[in-house]
């Protein structure tokens, strides 16, 4: 699917790379393969049992393309649509069947440290993880990845990574769309580097470490620019940001008003409409489409706005674009696919749990800090530190107390960094001292810091010392390197 345009410029000197990639979003706005959509897998229907099997695989991401080595959970690819019901335990086996160490980090699940499969948790090869689990936590779409440390970065780049909904019924009860696969699509957005040899290409330079692993083709669900058939109605898209590094500016090519329905931590108050949303790496936000009319639609991303601060074409050394935008999915409204006549937008969705900045009984600052190194941008580029401090997996950083709330003020500096915090959802309080607009005032797990913004977190989740929480960068190469702490709750 990378046109022969696109092939001349991954020939070429890197600079010529972010022509590539244009190219490769120019040639053609055809949507040949359908959307993949990964098998359902309910704990209910597995007797309460979630195994999965993290091994190497070949995939092909479009039809004219070469398969390419890949990494996935139970699959080639990424891994399986991952469903779990509040409040009924289920017990996973994790297997190991790569040649190296891994984990299964749950992000943004709210389940004990010696569960959320941290950086600390390695599978060793050819060993399993077992645990039992139970979610107490509202309806909501998160993800599973690999988070060991050291290659968290590679192995999701390859395709450990997985999307997973925590149940209630309360999607249903609404009368959301919830016909998994027809009505209800997981869409993964990511974006990857294919080589002039055909193969996927992963960089730990200097320049991919300063802004992160960035692709030169756009990827959903695995595939390259895939169709999805939707019946003529309303429709839910959970769109995941799974990309290493890059942030997605996502709407519908005609400028179609869609509603946000839920976020990170699940439903807003009420859905909000909006032409274009942003997702920084490790972001969730369910939108609901109203595909009523019968056109076709195309869902697009616009610049991650990171690369326009990067500059066009990116440093010299990185491959790809550093915000490449172009076509993510194409939409066709099938008339043979019967509509659900309950599906509806309410106009009402959840009301959140009041949370009171007044409870909280510690401020503290987190600054999310690109150091230069004495060369700069070069070599082996900055160094990647939270308030100065490069990540230590014996240091603990804060000691939070079990079940109390703080208020932080996170900051950056050089480009935007999608923070993230394990075992604690939070409250956006303001953005550079402005309330935050609607559908970032829900529960979050992850937010992009482009500017000072303070939040209000509750840590509800108890601690072992051995598998402290982990708080970081999602741009996976800042974690990588060091733009990560931790904490133990006390
Ligand atoms: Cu999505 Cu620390 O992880
Ligand atoms: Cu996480
Ligand atoms: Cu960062």
């Amino acid at each position: 699917m990378i046109g022969r345009r696109g092939f001349i410029g991954l020939a070429g000197a890197s600079v010529l790379a972010g022509r590539a990639g244009r190219a490769g979003a120019e040639e053609g706005q055809g949507f040949v393969q359908p959307l993949p959509v990964p098998p359902l897998l309910d704990v209910r229907d597995h007797g309460g049992r979630l195994e999965l099997v993290a091994r190497h695989g070949s995939h092909r991401f479009a039809p004219g393309m070469a398969p390419v080595e890949t990494m996935g959970y139970s699959a080639d690819y990424l891994g399986p649509l991952v469903r779990v019901h509040r409040g009924e335990p289920y017990r996973v086996t994790a297997t190991n069947r790569l040649d190296v160490p891994t984990t299964v980090h749950w992000h943004g699940l709210l389940v004990p440290s010696h569960l959320d499969g941290g950086p600390h948790h390695f599978i060793a090869p050819g060993s399993s993880w077992e645990a039992e689990m139970v979610v107490d936590q509202p309806e909501a779409t998160v993800i599973y990845h690999a988070h060991p440390h050291g290659d968290t970065a590679r192995q999701v780049y390859r395709g450990l990574a997985g999307m997973m909904i925590v149940e209630d019924g309360t999607g249903a009860a609404l009368g959301l769309p919830h016909r998994y696969g027809i009505d209800d699509l997981p869409v993964v957005l990511q974006d990857r580097y294919f080589n002039v040899a055909g193969g996927m290409t992963y960089l730990d330079n200097g320049p991919a470490r300063a802004i992160g692993m960035r692709g030169n083709t756009l990827v959903v669900n695995g595939a390259v620019r895939p169709l999805a058939r939707v019946p003529a109605g309303p429709v839910r898209l959970r769109l995941l940001n799974g990309a290493n590094a890059r942030t997605f500016d996502v709407g519908f090519e005609d400028g179609r008003t869609f509603h946000v329905i839920a976020s990170d931590g699940g439903y807003l108050a009420a859905p909000v409409p909006m032409q274009r949303v942003l997702l920084s790496p490790g972001e969730r936000f369910e939108i609901v489409a109203d595909f009523a009319d019968g056109r076709p639609a195309v869902l697009t991303t616009g610049r991650d706005p990171a690369g326009d601060v990067i500059g066009m074409g990116g440093p010299r050394g990185m491959p790809g674009e550093p915000s490449l935008p172009g076509p993510l999915l194409g939409i066709e409204v099938a008339a043979d696919i019967a509509l659900d006549p309950a599906a509806r937008l309410p106009a009402a969705l959840v009301a959140p749990v009041p949370l009171d900045p007044a409870t909280a009984v510690e401020r503290r600052k987190v600054s999310l800090d690109m150091i230069p190194n004495h060369d700069g941008m070069r070599g082996m580029g900055p160094m990647m530190a939270i308030n100065g401090r490069v990540y230590d997996m014996h240091r603990i950083d804060f000691t939070p107390r079990l079940g109390s709330t703080e208020i932080w003020r996170l900051t950056g500096n050089r480009i935007p960094h999608p923070f993230h915090i394990h075992g604690a959802m939070f409250r956006i309080l303001s953005i550079d001292g402005a309330p935050p607009p609607p559908h970032l005032a829900g529960d979050k797990d992850t937010v992009l810091v482009a500017r000072p913004t303070d939040i209000l977190l509750h840590f509800s989740q108890p601690t072992d010392r051995h598998f402290p929480f982990v708080f970081h960068c999602h741009l996976l190469e800042h974690e990588q390197h060091g733009m990560m702490a931790q904490y133990l709750t006390v």
